[in-house]
C-alpha cells in the first residue's frame, strides 16, 4: 500500500440497533488501526465499570479525540488493511448523509449495510439502500450481524441474505457480497469464523477488499473549468482549474460549449510541484493558447475525443436545503462549476421524504425533501454524469440569492446534443432552382408544409397521418407521411432507440421533411419525436412552413391500447428505453395543435387536423 493514495470511503449504514457501531470498533481493533494501546485501555475500562468490552466505547473515544476543525456533521473512521486505506462514514441520519454526499464533502464508493440477523430487512435498511441506489452507490456489502443470536444457524442468514438481494434488485442496486457476521467477537470480520464453517463466501474484510476503487481524477478525462481570463499586452492567459485529468503543452483542447478548438502553447502559471509541461487535476493554473479563439469564465476545456456533454436538459437528483416549494415551471438559477444560468424545472418525477421515505408522485417539492426532477436550461452547458466524473456532476440552484437545492446530475434517456454543432462540410454553394416555390404552389393549389405529429408510441399518430393524407390526396393535393416504421426500414436502418440514435433519427427525418415541403409536399411526419431539442432544429429546418402537432394520449390509454403489444413488453423488461415507461418523452411547450385522441373520436381528429392544414397551406 503506498501511504499517499487516496482512502477508499465506504459508507456504513444500517438500523440503529443493528450494530454498526460495535462493528466498526471491532474492525478497527481486528485490523490493528486502532492508536497504540487503545484496546487495552478500553479493557481495562470496561473491568473497571464490571462490563464486558463494548467495542462501540472505541468510536465514542475516537470522537472525544478528533479534531473538533470537523465541519461536516458525519464521523469519519479511518482503517488501514495491507491492502489500502479506507475511510468509513457514519453518518447520523439521512439528512446528513445525502447532504455530504451531494456537495462533495464525502462521497461513498461503497456501502456495509448492517443489519440484525434476528430482525432481518427492516424499513429503516431498505430507505437507507434507497438512498445509496439514489445516490449511485453501486457496490453494497450485506454485513448480517449478531449471528449468536440466531445459533450461527445458516437458514436466518439465508433469509435475510435473499430479501434483501431482492429489494436492492427491485430498485436497481446490486449485492457484491454478503457475510454472516458476530461482531462483537469478531467472527468473519478479518478471520473466517469457526463457528459458521458453512459460510463460504469472503469474510467482510475480504468482501471490502474486493470493492473496485474509483478511478483517480488524474486518470479520468481531461477538465479545465476557466475561472478567468487575463490579458497581458498581446497575450491571453486562460486561468483555471484543473477539475481531473492531466493537461500537457501541445495538446489540442476542445472548450465547451462553444465547441471552439486551440492548441496549449504554453503552461504560463503552475503550482510550484509542477514541471511546467504537464499540469494534473487538483492544480490551478493558466495556459496561453496557439490561436485567438474566444474563451471566457465559466468554459470548460478537454481533449478533443473525450469532451463532457453537451445539454439543455437533464435529469437530477435534488436536495431541497432552503424554505422553497418547488414545482414545475419554475425557474431558478444553476451555479455549475464556474457557470451561472437560467434553468426551469421541467417536470418533477419522484418526491422523497426522507424521514418516512415515502415515495410521492407529487407536483411539489420543499425543505428537506429529495426529488427526481428534469432540469432545462435556456442555454446548451458542459456537463458529466456525475456518476463518471462527480466534480463536473453536481450543481446548486439558487432562488434569487440563496442557494436552495444541491442536486446530481443524471443524462439518463438524454442525449449528448453536440452534434448539433457540427459544422457543415466547407466549400458548400446553395443551389438555385429555376421552379420557384411560388410556381411549384400555384400549380398544386397549395403551399409545401412540414405537420410534424409527436406524441407517444400508441397515441395515434400513424392512424391520424394516414388518414389525413388519405383525405388531402383526394382533394388532389401533393401529400406524403414520413413514419417512423417506415422511415426506420430505410434511410435511418442504422439507427436504434438510444437517446443519440433517436436524435439522429429526427434530424434526418426533419431534414427530408423539410426538402418535402420545399418541393411543394404537405409532408406529415409521425415520430414520437421524444426531445424538445430535436423538434426545435426540424422547425428550424422547415422555417415557416413548420407546424407541430401535439398528438396527446395519457400514457394510461397508450398502455391500455398498446396495438403492437410493446408496452406488455416494456413493463415486463424485455424492451429496454422505452418511451414513457423507461425512456423521457419532453411535452411541446407551444404546439400549434392539439390533438386529444383520448376524448376525441378519430373521425373529429382527421376533421381538425384536415381542416388546420387547409388554413395554413392555401396558396
Ligand atoms: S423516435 O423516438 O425515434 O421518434 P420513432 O417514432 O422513430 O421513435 O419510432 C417509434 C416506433 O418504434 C414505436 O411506435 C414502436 O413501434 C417502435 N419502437 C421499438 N422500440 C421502441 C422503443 N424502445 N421506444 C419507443 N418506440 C419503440
Amino acid at each position: 500500500m503506498t501511504q499517499s493514495s487516496r482512502a477508499l470511503p465506504v459508507a456504513i449504514v444500517g438500523h440503529v440497533d443493528h450494530g454498526k457501531s460495535t462493528l466498526v470498533g471491532r474492525l478497527l481493533h481486528e485490523t490493528g488501526s486502532l492508536p497504540p494501546g487503545k484496546a487495552d485501555e478500553l479493557l481495562r475500562l470496561s473491568e473497571k465499570r464490571g462490563m464486558a468490552l463494548e467495542w462501540s466505547f472505541v468510536l465514542d473515544a475516537l470522537q472525544a479525540e478528533r479534531d473538533q476543525a470537523i465541519t461536516i456533521d458525519t464521523t469519519r473512521i479511518w482503517l488501514t488493511t495491507a491492502h489500502r486505506r479506507y475511510m468509513i462514514i457514519d453518518a447520523p441520519g439521512h439528512r446528513e448523509f445525502m447532504r455530504n454526499m451531494v456537495t462533495g464533502a464525502a462521497s461513498a464508493e461503497a456501502a456495509i449495510l448492517v443489519v440484525d440477523a434476528l430482525e432481518g430487512l427492516r424499513e429503516q435498511t431498505r430507505r437507507h439502500a434507497y438512498l445509496l441506489r439514489l445516490l449511485g452507490v453501486e457496490q453494497i456489502v450485506l454485513a448480517v450481524n449478531k449471528m449468536d443470536l440466531v445459533g450461527f444457524e445458516r437458514p436466518a442468514y439465508e433469509r435475510i441474505r435473499e430479501d434483501v438481494a431482492n429489494y436492492l434488485d427491485g430498485i436497481g442496486a446490486r449485492l457484491l457480497h454478503a457475510v454472516p457476521v458476530a461482531a462483537r467477537d469478531g467472527d468473519n470480520l478479518v478471520a473466517a469464523s469457526t463457528r459458521m464453517p458453512w459460510h463460504v463466501g469472503p469474510t467482510l474484510l475480504g468482501a471490502l477488499e474486493d470493492v473496485r476503487p474509483p478511478a483517480s481524477d488524474v486518470e479520468k478525462p481531461l477538465r479545465l473549468v476557466v475561472q478567468d481570463v487575463y490579458k497581458f499586452d498581446e497575450r491571453r492567459i486562460v486561468a483555471g482549474r484543473i477539475e481531473s485529468g492531466v493537461l500537457r503543452v501541445g495538446d489540442d483542447l476542445l472548450f465547451s460549449p462553444s465547441n471552439l478548438r486551440a492548441r496549449v502553447k504554453a503552461i504560463e502559471a503552475w503550482p510550484t510541484q509542477s514541471a511546467g509541461i504537464e499540469a494534473r487535476a487538483g492544480m490551478s493554473i493558466g495556459i496561453s493558447l496557439d490561436a485567438p479563439i474566444f474563451v471566457e469564465r465559466g468554459q470548460i476545456a478537454s481533449h478533443p475525443d473525450r469532451p463532457p456533454m453537451l445539454t439543455d436538459v437533464f435529469r437530477a437528483t435534488v436536495f431541497i436545503v432552503g424554505p422553497v416549494h418547488l414545482s414545475p415551471g419554475k425557474t431558478l438559477k444553476l451555479k455549475h462549476c464556474t457557470t451561472e444560468t437560467t434553468v426551469v424545472i421541467q417536470e418533477i418525477s419522484r418526491v422523497f421524504d426522507p424521514h418516512d421515505f415515502v415515495t410521492k408522485h407529487a407536483s411539489e417539492v420543499g425543505n428537506g425533501e429529495i426529488a427526481e426532477l428534469t432540469l432545462r436550461s435556456r442555454t446548451l452547458i458542459a456537463v458529466d454524469e456525475h456518476q463518471r466524473n462527480p466534480s463536473l456532476g453536481r450543481f446548486a440552484l439558487m432562488d434569487g440569492f440563496r442557494v436552495v437545492a444541491g442536486g446530481l446530475i443524471s443524462m439518463e434517456g438524454f442525449p449528448d446534443q453536440r452534434r448539433r454543432l457540427r459544422q457543415p462540410a466547407a466549400n458548400l454553394f446553395a443551389v438555385e432552382h429555376r421552379v420557384s416555390r411560388q410556381l411549384r404552389a400555384e400549380r398544386a393549389g397549395h403551399r409545401g408544409m412540414v405537420v410534424w405529429l409527436t406524441g407517444l408510441s400508441g397515441s395515434g399518430k400513424s392512424t391520424l397521418a394516414m388518414r389525413v393524407e388519405q383525405r388531402l390526396f383526394a382533394k388532389g393535393w401533393q401529400v406524403y407521411v414520413l413514419d417512423g416504421d417506415n422511415v426506420r426500414r430505410g434511410l435511418n436502418s442504422d439507427l436504434g432507440f438510444s437517446p443519440e440514435d433517436r436524435s439522429e433519427n429526427i434530424r434526418r427525418v426533419g431534414e427530408v421533411a423539410a426538402l418535402f415541403a420545399d418541393a411543394g409536399f404537405i409532408a406529415i411526419s409521425a415520430f414520437i419525436s421524444p426531445y424538445r431539442a430535436d423538434r426545435d432544429s426540424a422547425r428550424r429546418s422547415a422555417g415557416e412552413a413548420f407546424c407541430e402537432v401535439f398528438v396527446n394520449a395519457p400514457l394510461a390509454v397508450c398502455e391500455r391500447r398498446d396495438p403492437k403489444g410493446l408496452y406488455k413488453k416494456a413493463r415486463a423488461g424485455t424492451l429496454p428505453e422505452f418511451t414513457g415507461i423507461s425512456a423521457p418523452y419532453e411535452t411541446p411547450e407551444s404546439p400549434d395543435v392539439i390533438i386529444d385522441t383520448a376524448r376525441q373520436s378519430e373521425e373529429d381528429s382527421v376533421e381538425r387536423l384536415v381542416a388546420f392544414i387547409e388554413s395554413k397551406a392555401r396558396a
